[in-house]
């Protein structure tokens, strides 16, 4: 039997053990009606939704190195706005690597948690890759920073302790997010703290780039050091969070450059320490950014260590 969502083998009424779909003998014909074959239209092969032509553009919202990003909604539900992810022209991918995408979205698309951009669906319209998503009215930490320079201890331990709570949800269900930097953290109208773009977003950029030779990378001043290795961990997000917290504190990465630069400097812990770089911020907080920096990932805190260190300094640096 096909599970109609993830398109895997699941045994005749078992319950699919990526998505938890039950599989059962009426759902089959179903499912491989809607599973063209591949050599008919490879974009179409994995198309679950029906609701591709049902998609209407609002505006655009902003834009990425990969993606545009629009307000959109569906005409059988015009009340309902979402944020739609256009992934650009040259985002091409195969059948094969479009399953795996599939079925991390149905695993990202159970993800339920307040500090977690909700993930609606996936569609491929005229042979581009959108994804449905909660739309955020808010903005950006990457705008936040480019505006203010840097946060206080306050702010910085709010944003911090949110993302270990998502990342503590994500973790407990195996997903690793792989990107995190500012223009992936949301802060809304209510001032909740929101983290988009897991896992899926770097799976793509890893493909393209390996496909095509072009870098979708840019400059990965986040990224943990065996990333550059091609290696990851549920450690990587640690250092990454790390790598953010910093920057939120001092207004600038530890590390700077490109390249092989930027590995050197990991691998070595070189950079200016975060007590010289910000007078009078807590010994403990300097102390725990600077253990997610370890390029060894078996050295680095765990989220919960990471979390009960920000969450103390939130509760004991009250906002003047
Ligand atoms: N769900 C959303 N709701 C509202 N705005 C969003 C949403 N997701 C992203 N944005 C906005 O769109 C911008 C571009 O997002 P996008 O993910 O395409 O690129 P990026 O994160 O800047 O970089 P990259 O290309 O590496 O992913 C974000 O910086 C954010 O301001
Ligand atoms: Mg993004």
């Amino acid at each position: 039997m096909i599970c109609r969502n993830c398109k895997q083998d699941v045994p005749d009424g078992h319950y699919c053990d990526l998505c938890g779909t039950m599989v059962k003998l009426g759902d089959e014909a179903e499912s491989v009606k809607r599973y063209k074959e591949p050599d008919k239209d490879p974009n179409e092969t994995v198309a679950v939704s029906n609701r591709e032509s049902d998609i209407v553009i609002l505006r655009e919202i902003s834009s990425g190195g990969m993606a545009v990003i629009k307000e959109a909604y569906y005409k059988s539900n015009p009340g309902f706005k979402f944020a739609l992810k256009v992934f650009k022209e040259e985002i091409n991918l195969g059948t094969k690597e479009l399953e795996k995408i599939y079925k991390k979205i149905n695993i990202l698309k159970t993800f339920d948690h307040k500090n977690i951009v909700k993930i609606y669906d996936l569609h491929i319209i005229g042979g581009k890759i959108n994804m449905a998503m909660e739309f955020i009215k808010g903005k950006d930490l990457y705008k936040i920073i480019s505006e203010k320079g840097n946060l206080d201890l306050f702010q910085t331990a709010e944003i911090c302790s949110a993302l270990c709570e998502a990342l503590i949800y994500s973790h407990s269900k195996n997903i690793v997010h792989r990107d995190i930097k500012p223009s992936n953290v949301m802060i809304d109208e209510k001032n909740t703290i929101k983290l988009t773009d897991f896992d899926i977003a770097f799976e793509i950029k890893n493909t393209v780039t390996a496909l095509t030779g072009k870098d979708f990378f840019g400059t990965p001043l986040y990224m943990a050091y065996e990333q550059h290795l091609g290696r990851h961990s549920f450690k990587s997000d640690i250092y990454s969070l790390g790598v953010l917290a910093y920057e939120l504190l001092a207004g600038e990465p530890p590390f700077k450059g490109s390249g092989m630069d930027i590995i050197y400097q990991k691998e070595k812990k070189s950079y200016i320490p975060l007590k010289d770089a910000v007078s009078a911020l807590p010994l403990e907080i300097c102390e725990i950014i600077d253990k997610c920096l370890d390029p060894n990932p078996d050295l680095r805190p765990s989220l919960e260590e990471v979390k009960n260190v920000f969450e103390f300094s939130q509760k004991n640096n009250l906002r003047k």
